[in-house]
This record gives structure tokens, C-alpha cells and sequence, in this order.
């Protein structure tokens, strides 16, 4: 990469409900040591944006440089990629608008991250571009959001954890979610609904994307697979149900596993998410709403009933929503043992107690991403924890760096006391 560019930072997407955000919390909380543009299609909601930036957050807001672009014009993105070192891309269904993006990143040399929670869409960017970037050595790193950071990043602290202070690989890691509130986008609906619409008219792809290891090669497949039932888990004392976001973070983490080798490349690990319950009643509610759902959702002749009664695209939960939410996940590894031996348990809490996870949060967890990417880059490039180049994962690209950027953002990531109990 150029050695100086003019921007640290260019959010392609600006103008979005999620990319707003990321603006936001440059404008607040980066005044200085940060260079910054936005970037999208129209001039005019751009301006219109950083008009009301500046109101609310100062008057040298209006410094803030403008790029436009077009998808169908790759030379206009070329010339936004060219200008940063790192592009953050909030511009969803990446399905329909995310490949001339990564196209001009990865031509460009300029690092990469989004929030698309897009599994099918990662997987055809990864037989597209994981080579060329990994040759360039540049870091595309697409589910920067909430879908899949703190299940990503939860399972590498447990598994780091095991490693480094027990000596010991993992066998399993169970993510659940203890408690969350939030709301939802239309942006993510037209995402979900795009991404159902597509694999119903291609049955080659809707199998690709039931499986929990779309993201990885096929020689590095194993045996696991998705938790659609319930079942009670001892060491949370709690009765578990599924969880909706499995459908992506299972594979964002067994790709993290194949680029890290958590389980020494043997393919074994295995993964679960999972809704916590308190009683068994509660845990098969959650499972017959959850299925209820995604049945729903993948009937493509129900969407423009749904598309009615859901929010549209570029609106989301309103300022109190996302201020009152939380998310607070129990991550909970044990080790792989030979001989029947008992394994050792550790478990970590990955948390906001004071923001919703999914857009407050997602927006937070992106730009520290993108801000790790840029500003700690000589750190990266030294470090034997993570990959230099490639399409990655928030853990195989940033890892532990990540989990300290986003502590001192507020979130919580720990490992719980005791560090490790036997089973
Ligand atoms: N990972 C997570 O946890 C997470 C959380 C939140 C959102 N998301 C994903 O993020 C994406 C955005 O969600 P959102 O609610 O912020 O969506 P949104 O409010 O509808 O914003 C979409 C953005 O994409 C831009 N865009 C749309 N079509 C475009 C085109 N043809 N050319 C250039 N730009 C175009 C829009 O620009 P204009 O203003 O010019 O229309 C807008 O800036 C979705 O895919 C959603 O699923 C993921």
C-alpha cells in the first residue's frame, strides 16, 4: 500500500441508518488524529448529512470531504478506494451492492470492512478475491458488525485463553445469549429477504448456505452442525434454545478456526449458539418463535406482506431504543482431552450493559475495526496472531487487538473468575 493516503477512513454508505452512526461516533468521539470522508451516490444526502453533523457536533464538521460514486462506474471506485487506507462499507444488501466495493479495494491495495451478515455473499467473495488479497497482503474483513464480532472475537478469548494458560486446544465453544434488547433496520430486513429470495430461486446456493462450513474449503470440513433443538447445558444451570444469528456466526467462526487452527487444522472444533432459558417451557418458546420466523422469512411470496408491516430501508430503532438496549453473551470452551479425561471449562462474558448490540453496537464495532486496521497497522504486521492478507474474519485479521479497542469503547469482554474449572 501507498505509504500516504489521503484518509484514514472513507465510509462508502454514509447516508444509511447504520453509516450515519459510524459518522456519529467519528464526529464525537475522533475530533483529531483521525482523517475522515464520506462517500456515496448522492451528493445531496451527503451534504444534507454532514450539514446536520456539523449541527450537532461542531462547526468544522463542514470540513468533512464529500466522495461520490457510482456501482456501475468501477473507475469512480477505484478513485474513493485509492484515497484511504482503509474502506468502511455500510452500503447493504451486499449481496446486490458489495462486490464492486471489495472489486476496487482489493484492486486499489486499501483494507476493507463492512457489516454485512451475508454468509452466501462472503462465500462468493472469498473464491473471488481471498487469494489476491492475500497476496497484496491486504485485509478484507467483512461481519465487522454485530453479526459475527462478539462471537467471533468471544470464541477466540476463550480459546486464546485455553492455549496460552492451560496449554490445551479447544473441543467445543458454546456462545449464548444470556439477555439482549435492540431493535431492527429496514436495511437489514431488505438484506435477510434479498439473501432468502436468492437461494430459494438457486438450490445449489441454500444448500452451500446450510452449511456450517460454507466459508472454509472442502477439505477443511468437518462433522458439525447447526442447534435448531433444546437442551440443557449444566454449566450455565440454564436450558438452551436456537439462536437466529447461528445461521452466520457458526461460519464466520469455523472460518476464523481454519485460518487460525484453533484445533491444529484437525477440523474438530465444534460450535454452538444458543439462546439461554430459565425453564424448559421458556427454551421451546423461544424455539417454536424463532422457527416460526424463519419460516416466514424464507417464504419469498410472504416479503411484500412482511415488507409492509417491518421498517423500510434507511430507517431503524429510534435514539432511545438503541440507548436503553444491551446485549450480554456467556461464552463457555472446553478443552479437547485424550483418554476420557474430564475437560477443563472456561467461560467469559462478551457484553454492552449500556448500548443495543445491533446497530449502536455494530456501528462501533465496525469503525474500530476499520480504526485498528488503519492506525495500528505496524502493530498488525508484527504480530504472529493474526493474517496479513486475505478475506478474513474479525479474529484471524485483528483479534486480541480488536477485543482491547473495543474494551476501551465500553464493551465488555472477560474472562470469567476462576479462568477455568474441571467439568
Ligand atoms: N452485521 C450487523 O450486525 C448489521 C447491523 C446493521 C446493519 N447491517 C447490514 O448493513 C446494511 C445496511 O443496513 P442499514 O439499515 O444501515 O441500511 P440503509 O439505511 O437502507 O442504508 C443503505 C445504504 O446503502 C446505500 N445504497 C443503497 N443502494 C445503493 C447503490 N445502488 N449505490 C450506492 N449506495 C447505495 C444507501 O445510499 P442512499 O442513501 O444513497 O440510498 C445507504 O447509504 C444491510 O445490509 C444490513 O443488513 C448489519
Amino acid at each position: 500500500m501507498a505509504p500516504t493516503r489521503a484518509f484514514d477512513v472513507v465510509i462508502w454508505g454514509a447516508t444509511g441508518f447504520t453509516g450515519r452512526l459510524v459518522a456519529e461516533h467519528l464526529a464525537r468521539d475522533y475530533k483529531t488524529g483521525v482523517k475522515w470522508a464520506i462517500a456515496g451516490r448522492s451528493q445531496e444526502r451527503l451534504e444534507k448529512l454532514r450539514l446536520e453533523l456539523s449541527e450537532q457536533y461542531g462547526s468544522e464538521l463542514q470540513e468533512v470531504p464529500i466522495l461520490i460514486g457510482d456501482l456501475k462506474s468501477q473507475p469512480s471506485l477505484d478513485s474513493i478506494a485509492s484515497q484511504t487506507t482503509v474502506m468502511i462499507s455500510t452500503a447493504g444488501p451486499f449481496a446486490l451492492y458489495g462486490t464492486p466495493v471489495v472489486d476496487a479495494a482489493v484492486r486499489s491495495g486499501t483494507h476493507y470492512v463492512d457489516i454485512t451478515g451475508e454468509a452466501p455473499w462472503v462465500s462468493k467473495i472469498i473464491a473471488a478475491y481471498h487469494e489476491e488479497a492475500a497476496a497484496k497482503r491486504v485485509r478484507i474483513v467483512p461481519c465487522c458488525g454485530f453479526d459475527s464480532t462478539p462471537f467471533d472475537l468471544g470464541a477466540l478469548l476463550v480459546i486464546d485463553h485455553m492455549r496460552k494458560q492451560l496449554g490445551k486446544q479447544p473441543a467445543k465453544v458454546l456462545n449464548a445469549v444470556m439477555g439482549s434488547k435492540g431493535g431492527v433496520s429496514g436495511g437489514t430486513i431488505a438484506s435477510g429477504m434479498n439473501a432468502i429470495s436468492e437461494m430459494n430461486s438457486n438450490p445449489a446456493l441454500k444448500a452451500s448456505a446450510r452449511d456450517v462450513y460454507s466459508l472454509v474449503p472442502e477439505e477443511a470440513h468437518g462433522s458439525d452442525g447447526e442447534f435448531w433443538g433444546v437442551e440443557w447445558c449444566p454449566e450455565l444451570g440454564k436450558y438452551l434454545a436456537p439462536f437466529v444469528m447461528q445461521v452466520v456466526n457458526n461460519r464466520v467462526v469455523h472460518r476464523s478456526n481454519y485460518l487460525n487452527k484453533y484445533d491444529g487444522g484437525s477440523s474438530t472444533l465444534r460450535y454452538q449458539e444458543a439462546v439461554a432459558a430459565k425453564s424448559w417451557l421458556a427454551a421451546k418458546s423461544v424455539q417454536l418463535g424463532t422457527l416460526a420466523v424463519v419460516g416466514a422469512m424464507g417464504q419469498s411470496w410472504m416479503h411484500p406482506l412482511l415488507k409492509k408491516l417491518l421498517p423500510a430501508p434507511g430507517e431503524g430503532p429510534s435514539r432511545e431504543t438503541m440507548m436503553t438496549g444491551y446485549f450480554k453473551n456467556r461464552v463457555v470452551g472446553w478443552t479437547k482431552e485424550e483418554g476420557g479425561a474430564q475437560p477443563s471449562v472456561v467461560q467469559a462474558e462478551v457484553a454492552d450493559p449500556h448500548r443495543d448490540g445491533g446497530y449502536w453496537g455494530t456501528s462501533r464495532m465496525l469503525l474500530e475495526a476499520a480504526l485498528c486496521l488503519a492506525l495500528q497497522q505496524q502493530e498488525l504486521d508484527a504480530s504472529p496472531e493474526v493474517l496479513k492478507g486475505g478475506v478474513l474474519t474479525p479474529a484471524s485479521a485483528m483479534g486480541i487487538f480488536l477485543v482491547e479497542r473495543l474494551r476501551n469503547a465500553g464493551q465488555t469482554f472477560k474472562i470469567l473468575e476462576g479462568g477455568a474449572s474441571t467439568a
